[in-house]
């Protein structure tokens, strides 16, 4: 597949680059020749990424958890990018595979339907 990529996209950021999705959205705009700065709680986790693409990631650490911490990570990185990102991959998180019962159970949370709508818990 041909790149859908154009001169305008020099430089993105990829939240959640360590490993998985984020990881692999990194990798093939570093391929493109993009200037990619990615993001992790842990930076040791970005070290690998790095040294496969010299130059090419620079690495941001940012935890979303932590509001006002994640923004002025984001303000220094964009800063460093030229004022804004020309792309941006909001990939970090995590997901939970279960019942809702045992998901409910996990979180320590009314997870029900009603519940979400109505932020009961
Ligand atoms: N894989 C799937 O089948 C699938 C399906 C639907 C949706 N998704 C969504 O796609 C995204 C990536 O999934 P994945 O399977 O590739 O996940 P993954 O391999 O577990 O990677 C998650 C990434 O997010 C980072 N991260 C987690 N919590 C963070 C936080 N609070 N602040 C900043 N970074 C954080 C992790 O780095 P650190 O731990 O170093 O911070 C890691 O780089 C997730 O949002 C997931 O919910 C995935």
């Amino acid at each position: 597949m041909g790149s859908r990529l154009s001169a305008r996209h020099r430089t993105a950021l990829v939240t959640g680059a360590s490993s998985g999705l984020g990881e692999a959205f990194a990798e093939m705009l570093a391929t493109e020749g993009v200037q990619v700065w990615v993001s992790a709680r842990q930076p040791e986790r970005l070290d690998s990424l790095r040294a496969r693409y010299p130059g090419r990631i620079i690495p941001v650490v940012l935890d979303l958890a932590d509001g006002p911490g994640a923004e002025a990570a984001f303000g220094r990185a964009a800063a460093q990018a030229g004022g804004m990102f020309d792309l941006l991959v909001n990939n970090a998180g995590y997901g939970l595979s279960a019942t809702l019962p045992a998901w409910r159970a996990r979180s320590g949370r009314n997870n029900s339907p009603r519940c979400w709508a109505r932020r009961c818990g």
